[in-house]
């Protein structure tokens, strides 16, 4: 019975949730990066309008083989009230046939509703089924709130994360 934790970031902080959450639940903890260059603010326009147009982009790794796993927590910041175009690249092609999953954002407060709901009919296309979501507002926030953010959300997950590992 194992935990992934995977999560895609530009600035840093989905992976600072995304490290404390492995720290509280356990499990393995990957990092999709995406291969486009998001730096800077040609990097941010760029990512508004792949975010926006719902584009692919390329990632790394590629492919995950999530076999071995029984609960996917997947984490993405908001860009442009939707998911980032490396989680979506991620959507496209995994095989979360059975597989529980958490869905987590980050964002500044503004379109995380929708960015969720679009994130649970990818991964319910997918196979998978989602058993819960979190999202946390960043603006002006730093490293120990999101590590902060972390313990809170992974207690309110333990429960059902406790029921897989009997
Ligand atoms: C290209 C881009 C588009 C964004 N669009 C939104 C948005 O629509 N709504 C929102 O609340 N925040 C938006 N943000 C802010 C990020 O969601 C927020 O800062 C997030 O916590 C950053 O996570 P990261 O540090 O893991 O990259 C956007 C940021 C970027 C770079």
């Amino acid at each position: 019975m194992k935990n992934l934790i995977l999560y895609y970031s530009r600035t840093g902080k989905t992976r600072f949730l995304a490290e404390k959450l492995r720290q509280e639940l356990g499990g393995d903890l990957v990092e999709i990066r995406d291969l486009k260059n998001r730096k800077g603010p040609f990097g941010f326009l760029r990512g508004v309008r792949d975010a926006h147009l719902g584009s692919k982009t390329e990632v790394a790794p590629s492919s995950l083989d999530l076999s071995k796993y029984d609960l996917i927590l997947l984490g993405t910041p908001v860009w442009s009230y939707g998911p980032t175009p490396a989680i979506n690249t991620f959507l496209q092609t995994c095989n979360l046939m059975g597989k529980k999953v958490i869905i987590f954002v980050t964002s500044r407060g503004v379109g995380y509703r929708r960015a969720i709901d679009i994130l649970r009919n990818k991964v319910e296309e997918r196979g998978g089924k989602v058993i819960e979501v979190g999202s946390v507002k960043t603006w002006l926030r730093g490293k120990e709130f999101m590590f902060r953010a972390g313990v809170e959300l992974a207690r309110l997950w333990k429960t059902e994360i406790g029921v897989l590992k009997h």
